[in-house]
């Protein structure tokens, strides 16, 4: 079943694809072109902006976020060489950890020069600097040539994207056999609880962060599906964002002089929009999902070259 589209999808649709392009690239980009220290203050110290993995309520964020680098790292298995995209690579909190836990070559994208900036920073001083390569661009203007990529990140990213099906089927060309596509976001239920176009969630999805576009997840894996991938896991991260969201607001509230000094009335938005979504997971209003995926092999012959 497939989402009645928000006020903002139908705006979306309107515009058409590259003057939506165009709107993305400005309205999300400017979340991001917030000082970095900003967001040092309210994350963990690698700056994920997208949800940790909880165990247990009470655990503290970098814990939560530790396992969720650790999780990613064991789905994506990457080997010597291979290649890897990270899809709105945000400061660069899964490409660097990535980075600096195998031998992969990673190709981080975003819309935001500041995060570029920052993000190359850091994988200089994480001495990764000659296996990353950070782009600003939008997604849909990448060259991926097809079957050069082994691995593929969406991490709170996704949800920005209003062209799905046309992205979708761009990365899936550009993996190779076997390779892996892993997505954290958030996702409207089926069934409707609450309303998907109020004030509250257009101050999210516009004021606060630009453009978002939730599906249902049963919608996006068939996307992922229609694509010639095997979705292999699915994870509910539904409680953990809620937890981290917590976190967060706690340290925008502990931090909030410095932030209005860097930013007038940023501390303000932010707060709004994290209570709002945290109360949203907290009632199953979004959902928040890690969907893992991989690109069909064609079969191997069996041993002796016995066929069923
Ligand atoms: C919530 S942040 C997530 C950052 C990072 N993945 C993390 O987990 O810390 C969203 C990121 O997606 C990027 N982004 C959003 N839409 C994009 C697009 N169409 N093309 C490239 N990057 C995009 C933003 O610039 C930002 O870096």
């Amino acid at each position: 079943m497939t989402a009645l589209p928000t006020q903002l999808e139908r705006e979306a649709e309107a515009r058409g694809a590259l003057t939506q392009r165009e709107h993305e690239r400005q309205a999300v980009a400017a979340h991001y072109e917030n000082h970095p220290e900003i967001f040092s203050l309210v994350l963990d110290r690698r700056l994920a902006y997208a949800t940790g993995i909880f165990r247990r309520e009470e655990e503290d964020l970098e814990t939560a976020q530790a396992r969720k680098y650790a999780w990613i790292a064991e789905q994506l298995a990457i080997q010597p060489g291979q290649t890897v995209l990270d899809v709105g690579c945000g400061w660069g909190s899964n490409l660097l950890y990535l980075a600096e836990h195998t031998e992969g070559c990673f190709r981080g994208v975003t819309l935001s020069a500041r995060q570029r900036e920052e993000a190359l920073a850091r994988a200089k001083r994480a001495g990764v600097e000659g296996r990353v390569r950070i782009d600003l661009a939008h997604v849909e203007e990448l060259d991926l040539p097809s079957e050069s990529l082994d691995a593929v990140l969406f991490v709170g990213s996704i949800v920005h994207m209003h062209n799905r099906e046309a992205i979708h089927e761009k990365v899936a060309r550009a993996l190779r056999p076997g390779g892996r596509l892993l997505i954290s976001d958030c996702f409207f239920p089926v069934e409707a609880r609450g309303d998907r176009d109020s004030a509250a969630s257009r101050y999210i999805f516009e004021t606060a962060l630009g453009y978002c576009r939730l599906l249902h997840l049963s919608d996006e894996l068939g996307l992922i599906e229609r694509c010639g991938l095997d979705v292999v896991r699915v994870e509910d991260l539904t409680a953990s964002y809620a937890c981290t969201l917590g976190r967060w607001i706690d340290n925008v509230r502990a931090h909030r002089g410095r932030i209005e000094t860097l930013a007038p009335g940023f501390p303000r938005v932010l707060q709004v929009y994290m209570t709002i979504a945290r109360l949203s997971f907290l009632r199953r209003r979004a959902l928040e999902y890690m969907v893992v995926a991989v690109k069909g092999k064609p079969p191997r012959p069996l041993a002796g070259g016995v066929q069923p």
